[in-house]
């Protein structure tokens, strides 16, 4: 599988586990168009690799996971151009949001604005004890534009995100994980070990069943609480006729690994 002509992201492929490093360091991986449109075009080509069981997506370097949109690029929007710079960034972060393999954000460093928006969309984020985590939109006279106001409110409820995204403040990685907006926090230097840990975790587990739980979570989360029962049963049923159940439960009874097929 090729992931070529990428100028602004890295792609390594090991185990498994795709890695995805937004890579431009002279601006803190602040991602400019081009960079949000290679971040969209990795995730559809790994959607179709069947040697992608799970994505991580990181910031190069020591300092930034994603300094936020490129705000050389944004200093030139009109309002048409702003409204559509921000629906093809919502439109790519709700295809990572919808990825039917695990995705987790590694926060290595700053990730404000695009860049929280980014690990928002992402379905596990685990930060380094020395990111810092922010909004910073409305100290520039805008406001998150790829789904943060959305993304925010939903992950940490609204009193948080009020304050996050009116003050534009950032918070420090603890402080995210206090209110919820972080999975755990680790020292630096084993981010990416815990990511490529808990990545193959997730590989292992029946990938039909991983992939219905996404849905089941992204798509019920926005209904009526019977309703996202109803999809959940629906689901439930379906991964009852799949082989990766019939095996599962057999592992289970002859007390042995399951192997599953993904199908
Ligand atoms: N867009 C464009 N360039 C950016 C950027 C962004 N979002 N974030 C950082 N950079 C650039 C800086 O302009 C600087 O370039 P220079 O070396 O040519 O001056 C370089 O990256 C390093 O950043 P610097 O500000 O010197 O580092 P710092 O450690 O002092 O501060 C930040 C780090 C992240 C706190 C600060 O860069 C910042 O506030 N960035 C903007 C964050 C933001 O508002 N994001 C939301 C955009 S919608």
């Amino acid at each position: 599988m090729a992931y070529e002509n990428l100028e602004n992201v890295k792609v390594e492929v090991a185990e498994g586990i795709l890695t995805l490093t937004i890579d431009r360091p002279k601006v803190l991986n602040a991602v400019n168009a081009q960079t949000v449109e290679e971040i969209g075009a990795v995730f559809s080509e790994a959607l179709k690799d069947p040697g992608v069981k799970a994505v991580i997506v990181t910031g190069g370097g020591e300092k930034a996971f994603v300094a936020g949109a490129d705000i050389n690029e944004l200093a030139k929007k009109t309002p048409i151009t702003g409204k559509e710079t921000s629906e093809r960034g919502q439109q790519i972060l709700s295809s990572i949001e919808r990825f039917p393999k695990p995705v987790i954000a590694a926060i290595n460093g700053f990730a404000l604005g695009g860049g929280c928006e980014l690990a928002m969309a992402c379905h596990i984020r685990i930060a380094s004890d020395k990111a810092q985590i922010g909004l910073p939109e409305v100290t520039l006279g805008i406001i998150p534009g790829y789904g943060g106001t959305q993304r925010m409110a939903r992950l940490v409820g609204k009193a948080k995100a009020f304050e996050m995204v009116c003050t534009g403040d950032r918070i420090s990685a603890t402080e995210a994980e206090k209110i919820g907006l972080v999975n755990h926090v680790v020292p630096s230097e084993s981010l990416t070990m815990e990511c490529r840990k808990l990545a193959s975790t997730i590989a292992s587990r029946g990938p039909v069943a991983v992939r219905a739980a996404i849905e089941a979570i992204n798509s019920g989360t926005d209904m009526a609480f019977d309703e996202g029962q109803f999809l959940e049963a629906t689901l439930f049923g379906l991964l009852c006729a799949t082989d990766d159940m019939k095996e599962g439960m057999s592992a289970f009874l002859e007390k042995r690994k399951a192997e599953f097929k993904g199908q």
